[in-house]
């Protein structure tokens, strides 16, 4: 290409969205901001957390049904915890006015969004990146919420692209490379796949890619910031909630 048109595309394409960049203690500070992001959006009395058990048992979903005694808590995860059961079941006892709906079932399948009813808001907390079809998977849960989506994940740096709204797939990309990406992240080793495994990484999302996918149907950024140091320097970590325009 010629250097010219180059070097012009390359400083038109610097501009990325101005969102405030912090630094936190460690993920244990992300993990309290994943917790307040939902506690605060307004006029909300039901929420969806898609894939939600891993590790943190519905923590996200289970502390705003309890703070803010909303109708329906619901829950979608390919391996719902036994740990995440006991929880609901408790909070249930005490507060029996709340609905608990909880699914087994892959987010990546069409079918699944033919039987769901609408919710006020969802969570998306670290699953878009490990998805084939996380475009459709973004479209349906755009469709079966009425107001605020939150999304978190680790996305890689926007220092890696000459344009904005870039996203690599990565889950094939040799080891060594991936390795180097994983530098001082909490991506763990994996063993190397032949087929896509939601199991794994799959893609390096930017955060403008996902801003630009959520624009695209017909969301707008309610309010966002991006983490810097908890996932390598490599990764950034946005904070994002989007509401329907
Ligand atoms: C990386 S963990 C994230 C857990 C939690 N949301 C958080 O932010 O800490 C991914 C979770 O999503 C679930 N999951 C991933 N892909 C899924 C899919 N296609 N359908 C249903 N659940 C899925 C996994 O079982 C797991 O519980």
């Amino acid at each position: 290409m010629n250097k010219e048109l180059e070097n012009a595309i390359r400083d038109a394409g610097r501009i990325r969205e101005p969102l405030k960049r912090i630094r936190v203690k460690d993920y244990k500070e992300v993990m309290y901001k994943k917790e307040q992001m939902p506690l605060s959006l307004p006029d909300i009395d039901s929420l969806r957390d898609f894939g939600g058990c891993y590790l943190v048992h519905g923590l996200y979903l289970l502390q705003v049904a309890r703070l803010r005694m909303i109708a329906l808590a619901s829950m979608i995860d390919v391996s719902i915890t036994a740990e995440y059961t006991r929880a609901a079941d408790r909070l249930k006892k005490d507060a029996p006015e709340i609905e608990f709906e909880t699914i087994c079932g892959d987010f990546r399948d069409q079918s699944l969004y033919t039987i769901l009813r609408e919710t006020d808001a969802a969570l998306l907390y670290e699953v878009i990146l490990h998805q084939e079809n996380y475009v459709e998977v973004i479209r349906n849960v755009c469709k079966k919420t009425r107001k605020f989506i939150c999304l978190a994940q680790p996305c890689i740096i926007e220092d890696f692209f000459v344009l904005p709204g870039g996203a690599v797939m990565l889950q094939f990309f040799d080891e060594a490379l991936k390795d180097l990406l994983r530098t001082g992240s909490f991506w763990p080793k994996e063993p190397s796949v032949e087929r896509f495994s939601a199991a794994y990484w799959m893609w390096g999302q930017t955060t403008s890619h996902l801003i630009n996918l959520m624009r695209g149907f017909g969301w707008a950024l309610y309010e966002g910031y991006v983490i810097d140091n908890v996932c390598g320097s490599c990764w950034e970590y946005p904070m994002l909630v989007f509401s329907k325009k």
